[in-house]
Order: structure tokens, then C-alpha cells, then sequence
């Protein structure tokens, strides 16, 4: 099979992580084959440092020949012009998220995508995260029975100021489309309407704290499912350090993943466990100490330890707890 080859246009920080991914991989399907930036040196540094040519007009870039997919790493508002060029050119797209800074460009980029016959993805590689995938899988097998309430707190998207100073396009409306909401939990939103469902209401406000930007930084929700369910949702880059934690409770019982908590471990019927065996943070190469999940649940509550070693993503950079409480 001929490899996918990539290019990446736009050489920040997020390019230059797909860039170190891609060439860090060795796949056999596909491969980084160019890079673009409107900033030359950005461009010529990063197509250095991977041996493959570099641009600083997208348009040659797309119409190079060298490549079959590009991964749009750009600030927002430049998703749905580049999107639609590429998609034009027969291009197939993986964008950052989020896929734009407002609904009309978005729904033309997807238009666009389905026009043209190619596909086109959204970076949300929180999706991979073991513990969230065992969180969906659970709910939609109905280990917590009809689901009542869903609740998210993330203020673990903590920024500091000279986060948002380091580029005229953050904080900002033009140039993001909104804060908390649109930059930084979108991951968590998602992760928040794949595993909890879609709400049909959503009371929400939003308030700026901490620091010096033009958009929101913090967010609350209540949302209404239509079936009784509830959801509640926190989102936030002014708390230091932050917690991020998702709850999903049922009439079978309650699940809930914690992140900064020293182990990796789900409770559910079965033996209480001392350790998660092999867990292992893939941002680090330590493994993490025994967990000590026994004394944060009642006597009822029943563990099971979830021997992957792959528990934990490097996307989510931290250690997570995994725990289901049936009722007694
Ligand atoms: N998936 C994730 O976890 C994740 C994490 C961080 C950022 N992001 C997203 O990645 C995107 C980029 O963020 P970043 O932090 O890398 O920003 P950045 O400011 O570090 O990099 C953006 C780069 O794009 C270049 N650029 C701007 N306009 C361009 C254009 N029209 N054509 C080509 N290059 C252009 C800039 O010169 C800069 O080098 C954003 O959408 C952001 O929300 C995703």
C-alpha cells in the first residue's frame, strides 16, 4: 500500500508536535512529506529538522505534488480558507480543533469536504484516552443502568498570562472565536457530549478572571437531556493547578474518572487492588507508584484493577483513577 503522505501547514508548536509524531512513528502507511508556514524560518527550520521541503505559500505546498492529506496547524480563523483550499486540490484534511471560529465557515469546510469526495477529521485525540474509552464503553453497555446526571469539571486547562501574550491571535475573538469554550475544552466538551449524550437545553454563563484577555476564561453549564437527565459542566483557565474530573451517575450505579490522583485503577465488582499493574504514563518513562485506591472508597465499594498498561494517554499527561460504585 503507498504511504498517506502529510503535509503540515502552519509550524508552531502544535506542527511541530504532529511533525515529531509523524517522523517519530516509522509507519509503514504513512509519512510527513512537507511543511508550510507563513513564517519562512518557522518553515525552513521545521523542514530542516525533518529532511523534508518546506513552503511559505500553502497554495505550492497543496499543489507541490508531494503530498496526499495536510494537517491544518494553524491559528483558528485560518482553518476554513485552508480546509477549502486544500479539499479543492483533491487533498484530504485533519484539522486542529477547533474546526472554526463560528458555525457558517465550519458547516462550508465540511460542505466542501463531502463535495470533493475527501475526508476530513478534527483533532480531538483526547478520544484515544484508554480511560475515557473504557468510560464510554461502560455507559453504552449500561453497566451504570439509565443515566441520570453527567457532570465535568475541567479546570485543568490552567494558562498562565504569557500563554495568551505569546501570540496576537490568542484570547481573542477575531482570532480564536471565544476562550475556554472554543481553545482549550473543546476536548473536554466532547469528551463530555460523546460518553454523556447530546443535551437538548443549555443554561450557561461565562466570566473572565485572572487574566488579561478579551474572551472568557471561565464557563459554567446546566444542561437538560430531555429525559430527565441532567448535566453540569465547569470549564476554566484561571485555577491553578485545576482538577479534571467526569462523572456519570445511574440508577446501577455511579462512574467517575479523576485526573492527579497517584494511580490507575477501576472499581467495579471483584478484588480491591493494591496497584495497577504495568501502568505507565506515556508522556514519562516512570512508572508511577503503587496506588492506594483501597482507602479512598467505603467498604462496599469493589475494585477491579485494569491491567493495560495503557491507561493513561499523553494527550491527558497525568494520572487517572477510574472508579465504579455499584449500589450496596
Ligand atoms: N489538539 C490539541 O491538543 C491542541 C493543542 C494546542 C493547540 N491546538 C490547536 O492547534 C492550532 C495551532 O495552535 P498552536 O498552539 O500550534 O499555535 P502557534 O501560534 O504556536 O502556531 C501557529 C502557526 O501557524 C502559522 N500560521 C498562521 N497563519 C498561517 C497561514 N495562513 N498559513 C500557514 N501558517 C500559518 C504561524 O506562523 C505559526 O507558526 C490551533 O487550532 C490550536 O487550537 C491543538
Amino acid at each position: 500500500m503507498a504511504k498517506v503522505r502529510f503535509g503540515i501547514i502552519g509550524c508552531g508548536s502544535m506542527g511541530r508536535g504532529h511533525a515529531g509524531q509523524i517522523t517519530g512513528a516509522k509507519a509503514k502507511d504513512f509519512c510527513l512529506a512537507a511543511v508550510s508556514d507563513i513564517v519562512g524560518e518557522r518553515a525552513e527550520k521545521l523542514g530542516d529538522a525533518h529532511s523534508v521541503p518546506w513552503f511559505t505559500d500553502n497554495v505550492k505546498l497543496m499543489e507541490s505534488g508531494l503530498v496526499d492529506a495536510v494537517i491544518i496547524a494553524t491559528p483558528h480563523y485560518a482553518h476554513p480558507p485552508l480546509t477549502i483550499q486544500a479539499a479543492r486540490r483533491k487533498l484530504h484534511v485533519l484539522c486542529e480543533k477547533p474546526i472554526a471560529s463560528s458555525i457558517g465557515p465550519a458547516r462550508a469546510m465540511v460542505a466542501e469536504c463531502k463535495k470533493r469526495r475527501v475526508a476530513m477529521g478534527v483533532m480531538f485525540q483526547q478520544r484515544n484516552r484508554p480511560e475515557m474509552r473504557k468510560m464510554k464503553t461502560m455507559v453504552a453497555r449500561g453497566d451504570v443502568g439509565e443515566v441520570y446526571r453527567v457532570e465535568m469539571l475541567c479546570s485543568s486547562w490552567y494558562r498562565t498570562q504569557s500563554y495568551y501574550n505569546s501570540g496576537t491571535w490568542r484570547g481573542t475573538w477575531d482570532g480564536e472565536g471565544g476562550g475556554v469554550l472554543i481553545n482549550q475544552a473543546p476536548h473536554s466538551l466532547d469528551l463530555f457530549t460523546w460518553i454523556g449524550g447530546m443535551p437538548k437545553r443549555v443554561v450557561a454563563t461565562i466570566c473572565t478572571r485572572h487574566h488579561k484577555i478579551e474572551v472568557e476564561n471561565t464557563a459554567n453549564a446546566i444542561m437538560d437531556y430531555g429525559n430527565g437527565r441532567t448535566g453540569y459542566l465547569y470549564a476554566t483557565t484561571a485555577c491553578a493547578p485545576g482538577v479534571e474530573q467526569m462523572t456519570v451517575c445511574g440508577d446501577r450505579g455511579t462512574l467517575g474518572a479523576r485526573r492527579r490522583l497517584n494511580c490507575c485503577a477501576i472499581s467495579r465488582r471483584g478484588r480491591i487492588s493494591s496497584r495497577a499493574s504495568g501502568y505507565r504514563p506515556a508522556s514519562s518513562s516512570r512508572f508511577v507508584s503503587p496506588c492506594s485506591i483501597a482507602s479512598r472508597h467505603s467498604s462496599r465499594t469493589r475494585t477491579r484493577a485494569i491491567s493495560s498498561t495503557a491507561l493513561t494517554s499523553s494527550a491527558a499527561g497525568g494520572d487517572f483513577t477510574i472508579s465504579f460504585t455499584n449500589p450496596p
